[in-house]
């Protein structure tokens, strides 16, 4: 059995576990597309900055099939809806701008979601219909002493969706920006204020790839805000986040309200 089945979490370095040819130069593409992040909109102050997009894989097939983007005024976007997990943003659709084209055909983006697609497991009645992934690049970054960079939720908390991977792309010139996960009853906490015996692992992320997965009902996770270090340049934590969750049929209760309410859309 897995360690994350059997716990709830692991860690890989993928960089020795991916090994494929072009890794260093598709790794250096992905790094380029975190220098165009725009600045996450929900989050404007907090020096977070982020790029999202979707994807689903049909159980044994291998690939990655990108869903089709949205463009609005303020160019190409992604929709995201995170249902009840994440307490600052409760059942709300939010828009990302979204991850560009040139980075979808990237392979070591297609081998890290797939790498990550199987490590997940299932209900059989699952793995009949595609398996979502939310692809989210995610960069903190701070340019002065008085700056701080902060995730969210800024404590251990679940995310809702099963499967969660965190693949760092870039550190540089960055303090804190730890890892921690804990059992589900600290969600909530920050780690200082945890029993010592309810974090079940601490961590800094520091080479490129080197990643975690956790399975959510069994932990709860947790990154620490960033802040600049010593050197002359800006402080920065790039990281790669993917979910993964089932597709849900709906229930009929909940199709009838959104009929009364002239919600529906015809397939296209
Ligand atoms: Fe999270």
């Amino acid at each position: 059995m897995s360690y994350l089945k059997r716990f709830g979490y692991e860690y890989y370095d993928l960089k020795n576990i991916l090994k494929t040819r072009h890794l260093e130069e598709e790794l250096e593409e992905i790094k380029q597309e975190f220098a165009t992040l725009p600045a996450d909109s929900y989050a404007q102050e907090l020096n977070r900055y982020r790029r999202y997009g979707r994807a689903v894989i049909i159980p044994g097939t291998g690939h990655v099939q990108w869903l089709p983007s949205v463009r609005t005024e303020e160019g190409e976007m992604y929709k995201y809806f995170q249902g009840s997990f994440n307490p600052e943003y409760t059942d709300s659709a939010r828009d990302f701008p979204a991850i560009s084209e040139k980075m979808r055909e990237n392979r070591l983006l297609d081998d890290i979601i797939l790498f990550d697609y199987r490590q997940t497991f299932w209900r059989e009645e699952d793995l009949l219909l595609p398996i979502h992934a939310g692809v989210h690049f995610v960069k903190l970054e701070v340019d002065n002493e008085q700056e701080i960079a902060v995730s969210s939720p800024n404590h251990l908390h679940q995310d809702g969706e099963p499967f969660t991977f965190a693949h760092l792309v870039h550190r540089q010139n960055a303090e804190g920006g730890g890892n921690a996960i804990g059992t589900p009853h600290v969600a909530g906490e920050v780690p200082e204020n945890v029993n010592e015996k309810q974090l079940l692992k601490q961590m800094t992320l520091t080479s490129p790839l080197e990643s975690y997965g956790v399975f959510d009902p069994m932990v709860s996770h947790y990154v620490a805000p960033v802040t600049k270090g010593k050197e002359e340049m800006k402080g920065e934590r790039s990281m790669i986040l993917i979910d993964f969750q089932p597709t849900v049929c709906p229930d009929p209760e909940e199709i009838s309200k959104q009929l009364r309410q002239g919600n529906l859309m015809f397939a296209d």
